[in-house]
C-alpha cells in the first residue's frame, strides 16, 4: 500500500496552517510541500519561514522540495524550520548533488533526490547508495494541476532494479497529476509514496480521497 504525501500546493494559502491540520486529520502519512523561487521553475511558492509557521500545525513528516537553484544554499534554513526531509533536484544541484545529500544529512535530515521528466533515471544511479528518498517527477515542475506523463512510469522499474542489484531499497516518490486513476499506474509501477496535490484538497471529501489513494494495489 503507498504512502500518502498531500502537496499544500493545492490547498487555500489564506489559511494553510488549517489546511495542513485538516490533512493530517483525514490520514496523511505527509506533508509535501512545493518550494519554488521563479527561477529553477517559472513560479514562486513557499519560504522556510512558512515551514517554520505551518509546522505546529501537525505532527506529521514534512517533505520540502526544493525546485530551486543552489538547494546547497538554503537546505539549512528549510531544516531549521522543521523540515523532517529535504529534497533537491539532480538538475539544480548539478555538480553539487553529493554536497546536497551529504549537507542535509549532516542537519540530521533524510536527503531525497528528484528527478524532472525529461532527466533520464541513470542520472541517479551513482546516488543511490546515499539517499534516503528517489523523487520520480510526473510532471515538468512549476505548478500544480497539470496532467500525469505516463512515460516516466519505466523510471520507477528501473530504479528498482539497480537498488536491487546494489542491494539497497530506497522509497520512491511519485509527484505530479495523481489521481485514482494515475494514482494506481504508479502504485504498481512500484511507487511507495504518492505525492497529490489537486485530487486531495480539491477534493469533496479529502479523508475519502486519501483513503482511496492509499488502497491502491502496489505491486508487493
Ligand atoms: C509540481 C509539484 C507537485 C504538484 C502536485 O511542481 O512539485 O507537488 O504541485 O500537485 P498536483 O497533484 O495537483 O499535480
Ligand atoms: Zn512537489
Amino acid at each position: 500500500m503507498p504512502l500518502i504525501a498531500p502537496s499544500i500546493l493545492a490547498a487555500d494559502f489564506s489559511k494553510l496552517g488549517e489546511e495542513v491540520r485538516k490533512v493530517s486529520e483525514a490520514g496523511a502519512d505527509f506533508i509535501h510541500i512545493d518550494v519554488m523561487d521563479g527561477i529553477f521553475v517559472p513560479n514562486i511558492t513557499i519560504g522556510p519561514s512558512m515551514v517554520k509557521s505551518l509546522r505546529s500545525y501537525s505532527q506529521l513528516p514534512f517533505i520540502s522540495h526544493l525546485m530551486i537553484t543552489h538547494p546547497e544554499n538554503h537546505m539549512k534554513a528549510f531544516a531549521e524550520a522543521g523540515s523532517d526531509i529535504i529534497e533537491v533536484h539532480i538538475e539544480a544541484a548539478q555538480k553539487h548533488v553529493l554536497e546536497s545529500i551529504k549537507g542535509i544529512q549532516k542537519l540530521g535530515k533524510k536527503a531525497g533526490l528528484a528527478v524532472n521528466p525529461p532527466t533520464p533515471i541513470e542520472g541517479v544511479f551513482p546516488y543511490l547508495e546515499e539517499i534516503d528518498l528517489l523523487l520520480v517527477m510526473s510532471v515538468n515542475p512549476g505548478f500544480g494541476g497539470q496532467s500525469f506523463m505516463p512515460e516516466v512510469l519505466p523510471k520507477i522499474g528501473k530504479a528498482k532494479d539497480e537498488m536491487e542489484r546494489i542491494g539497497r531499497r530506497v522509497p520512491v516518490e511519485i509527484d505530479g497529476g495523481i489521481n485514482l486513476e494515475t494514482g494506481e499506474l504508479a502504485a504498481r509501477a512500484g511507487a511507495d509514496i504518492l505525492a497529490a496535490g489537486t485530487s486531495i484538497f480539491k477534493a469533496p471529501d479529502m479523508k475519502r480521497a486519501i483513503a482511496a489513494l492509499r488502497e491502491l494495489d502496489s505491486k508487493d
